[in-house]
């Protein structure tokens, strides 16, 4: 019965939703609040705290089809991706799950009945293992389900190994919840190598496992204890792709129809005939977890996740490059893998541009170092007599061409060599503390802290209450009582105070009793409990006391203006730039609040204030700020606005302003949105490929900014206008100059009539308000004489007339314009000394200058 792998999954959920499972969404590869993992490397991880008996739910049986990831930390696939058939950077990971409901024997024969009768399996193909001293399971299987005894094979803690390690005992990680399992495996027949589990040949791929039931009954510690579980569950793993393989008649993974669609892309891109060339399939592999890194909000770095991230795409990157790709190639198999991902790559769908664009940046960036660290590597390979490849070249690559050591090692291990780790792990001294840094999750202040108690939240509509210390730590050590100056960390019974969550900063305030006062200075969680980090300003506290906690109100006002307004900029956004808009990441301090989003382009001046003005359109809209108790599946069909992959509780707080914004939130809020007052963004930039950030500032801070920005503008106007005043003044000047070097160089045209000094002269483009000043300039020059001067500017002529004291008996100035000007289309006249008047005709300008010599001579 040929399935493909959509109807595969939807088989499975189907099943288990009729064994009274509830379908629940898979959650992101990131996990949220589990500083202990890397990735999402199991379907469990988003129901620990179930099994922990930490949170309760409205159901006790569940199923999903879960994204992983099993690059780093404790379940690592990476190396052998390519080489075996069935490992992957990226699967999904169908499970179901009881938290303290069914145990091992409805798990087992759930398992059963869909391999069996719904999955038709032939069951003379099915092998089982179970953990050593399991009988329970042994016996479950044997007589139960009638597998015979010589299909059910025992496994045990590995030799030399710590007690528990062993195939048939599975941790989520070091820490967390575990338990003995119970593995089915697949015989896909004898043409394939590879033996029975528990034999040395178990490792090919002859015999694979497809799915993991796994009992579990313990707490993990740090320091190795195991916990018994409030009550036994069970939690189970079936690789997709593996049983997809089965249905679909063919032995390897990559041979089913997500891969092979995959494989085909990659070929036509990078121009490869041979199909089952082994580089295919790691770029396909290699593009399932990519793309949903970043579609879960992972960005290449080079640290932690990013770093992982970096390492793949590089991977795939060289692989492709190995099959003589020409220019980049791996971005252009996103849109592929979204089609063929089903109801899986629905949100890739979403957001495949951003995809496309940050694996393209990286492709490129990558390019530009890999031919000559490919160059550098073998040179290297060629010249190294023993096989082995010398730690400081690794090192070299991997700092200089940006080679990671696994890739570097990927080729070294094609050629037959193996790298120096311990040369290069010599060499990398620092970035070896980075990658530690990285690798450390889970062992920071926080973690180190153990609180059973809870902690119960006052905070949304009081900023102060009574609550008992239950609890107190310095050092991460627990205390029964504090003094003055001890730095602490301390768990009250009930507390108004905020827990840092959901991008919202933890509240401030003091904790007092009559006999002391505890600063708190940040407020984060610890599990169920709320944890107020501060000191000690003055008196002793002591464990159970009766305390008041006191909430900063003002911060905590500001806070929540910023908050509310992060929800009114994200509706704004998605209505000015478009639906794509996604929110990256969010942090509300009382101050200012930063919003990150994914948006291709700078946002343009004219989107900025389009965005502002709708922010504060619904800030003068005074919406009522509303919050409501729903179950999600209610939540999400109002509406509401939910992060991809971020895992919410089954009753989850929605708040909604008015029409325009309905988010899903657990923060702190103002009660209508006229609280908000004025919303001012402050500034907008790109935080990495296709990641845009605001910045912004509300209510008294908003006017602070316009203010001072106001006061700026008012200082460079000031200065401005002072430059202006002073460069007048230096035109004055100048202009003064040139006009004086004007009338010196037109006296060069004086000539006589008549015994008397007469000048015409013709100018260009004069000053009009020198000529007065240059016409007395050249009758004080002249001593006696008349000056007729005719400045043209453009198509307008002005006359200006000037006769000395001495002469205005014999000729008057104001009649020597009057003839001149009448010739030249204009009428003029004036006192008999100085005179001036207007023209238009400029052709007619030469002969009136020309008639002026006679006119004089008739009356001088
Ligand atoms: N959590 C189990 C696994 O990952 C089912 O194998």
């Amino acid at each position: 019965m040929y399935m493909s792998t959509d109807e595969v999954r939807n088989a499975f959920l189907q099943f288990f939703e009729s064994k009274g499972h509830q379908i629940v969404e898979s959650s992101s590869l990131v996990p949220h609040n589990d500083p202990t993992l890397l990735f999402t490397n199991a379907g469990m991880n988003q129901f620990k705290d179930c099994f922990l008996g930490l949170e309760k739910r409205a159901y006790t049986r569940a199923t999903s089809s879960q994204r992983c990831l099993r690059a780093g930390g404790k379940h690592n696939d990476l190396e052998n991706v390519g080489f075996t058939a069935r490992h992957h950077t990226f699967f999904e990971m169908l499970g179901n799950f009881s938290f303290g409901d069914y145990f091992k024997q409805d798990a087992i024969a759930f398992a059963w009945e869909f391999l069996t009768e719904i999955l038709k399996l032939p069951k003379d193909r099915l092998l089982v293992t179970v953990y050593e001293t399991d009988d329970e399971a042994f016996n479950i299987w044997n007589q139960q389900i009638g597998v015979p005894a010589d299909r059910i094979v025992r496994i045990g803690d590995k030799k030399g190994g710590k007690p528990y390690e062993s195939d048939n005992f599975w941790q989520m990680g070091d820490t967390g919840p575990c338990g003995p399992c119970t593995e089915i495996f697949y015989d896909h027949g004898e043409h394939i190598w590879g033996g029975r589990p528990g034999t040395p040949e178990e490792d090919g791929d002859r015999f694979i496992e497809i799915w993991n039931n796994v009992f579990m009954q313990f707490n993990r510690h740090a320091d190795g204890t195991m916990e018994p579980l409030p009550k036994p569950s069970v939690d189970t793993g079936m690789g997709i792709e593996r049983i997809s393989a089965i249905m679909q008649g063919v032995h390897s993974n990559y041979e089913i129809d997500v891969f092979q669609t995959l494989i085909k892309a990659a070929a036509e891109v990078i121009s490869v005939e041979d199909l089952s060339n082994q580089s295919l399939r790691v770029i396909a592999d290699h593009i399932r977890s990519c793309s949903f890194l970043i579609v879960d909000g992972v960005m290449p770095s080079n640290e932690g996740r990013g770093y992982v991230l970096r390492r793949i795409i590089r991977r795939a990157v060289r692989h492709g490059n190995k099959l003589g790709a020409k220019g980049t190639f791996f971005f252009k198999l996103v849109g592929v893998l979204a089609d063929v991902m089903g109801s899986a790559g629905e949100e890739l769908k979403r957001q495949q541009a951003l995809v496309e664009k940050v694996l393209r940046i990286e492709e490129e960036n990558f390019g530009r170092t890999l031919e000559r660290g490919m160059a550098i590597l073998n040179d290297a390979l060629d010249a190294s007599a023993d096989k082995t490849l010398d730690g400081e070249t690794v090192f070299k690559l991997y700092d200089t061409y940006g080679f990671p050591a696994d890739l570097t090692n990927d080729v070294a291990r094609e050629r037959g060599f193996i790298i120096d780790e311990a040369g290069f792990e010599q060499a990398m001294e620092v970035q070896r503390q980075r990658a530690r840094d990285a690798g450390q999750f889970g062992t920071d202040y926080n973690e180190a802290i153990k609180v059973d108690s809870a902690t119960e939240f006052c905070g949304y509509t009081s900023t102060s209450a009574l609550g008992t210390v239950d609890a107190m730590f310095v050092e991460s050590r627990q205390v029964e009582s504090l003094s003055a100056g001890d730095k602490a960390v301390l768990v009250l019974d009930e507390t108004p105070f905020y827990a840092e969550s959901g991008g919202q900063c933890g509240d401030s305030g003091q904790i007092c009793t009559d006999s002391g006062i505890f600063v708190v200075e940040d407020t984060q969680k610890l599990g169920n409990a709320i944890a107020h980090y501060g000191w000690m300003k003055e008196g002793v506290l002591a464990s159970k006391d009766k305390v008041e906690a006191l909430v900063d109100k003002g911060r905590r006002n500001a806070i929540s203006l910023n908050h509310s307004a992060t929800h009114l900029l994200h509706a704004a956004l998605r209505k000015v730039l478009g639906e794509h808009v996604t929110q990256k990441g969010s942090l509300v301090k009382a101050d200012n609040l930063r919003f990150d989003f994914s948006h291709l382009e700078a946002m343009t001046a004219d989107e900025i204030k389009q965005v502002e003005r709708l922010v504060n359109d619904h800030v003068r809209l005074n919406h009522d700020v509303e919050t409501d108790i729903m179950d999600i599946e209610s939540a999400k069909s109002k509406g509401a606005m939910a992060l991809f992959g971020e895992k919410y509780d089954d009753q989850v707080r929605v708040l909604s302003m008015g029409d325009f914004s309905t988010e899903l939130c657990g923060g702190i809020h103002v009660s209508s949105t006229g609280d908000i007052g004025l919303f001012k963004i402050t500034s907008e930039s790109g935080i990495a490929a296709g990641i845009r950030r605001i910045e912004a500032v509300t209510g008294d801070a908003a006017l602070d900014v316009i203010e001072a920005q106001h006061q700026q503008y008012e200082e460079k106007l000031a200065e401005s206008a002072q430059k202006t005043k002073a460069l007048e003044k230096e035109i004055q000047k100048l202009k003064d100059k040139m006009a004086a070097a004007e009338s010196a160089n037109i006296m060069g045209q004086v000539k006589e009539v008549n015994g008397v000094k007469v000048l015409v002269a013709k100018l260009e483009g004069a000053d009009s308000k020198n000529l007065r000043t240059m016409v007395d300039d050249i009758k004080n020059q002249l001593g006696s004489g008349v000056v007729l001067l005719a400045n043209v500017n453009q198509d307008k002529i002005g006359l200006i007339a000037g006769v000395t004291k001495d002469l205005v008996g014999d000729v008057k100035a104001g009649e020597l314009v009057k003839m001149v000007a009448e010739q030249i289309g204009g009428k003029g006249g004036g006192r008999p000394d100085m005179a001036q008047a207007g023209g238009t005709d400029v052709t007619a300008l030469p002969t009136a200058i020309d008639s002026v010599q006679p006119w004089l001579e008739e009356r001088l």
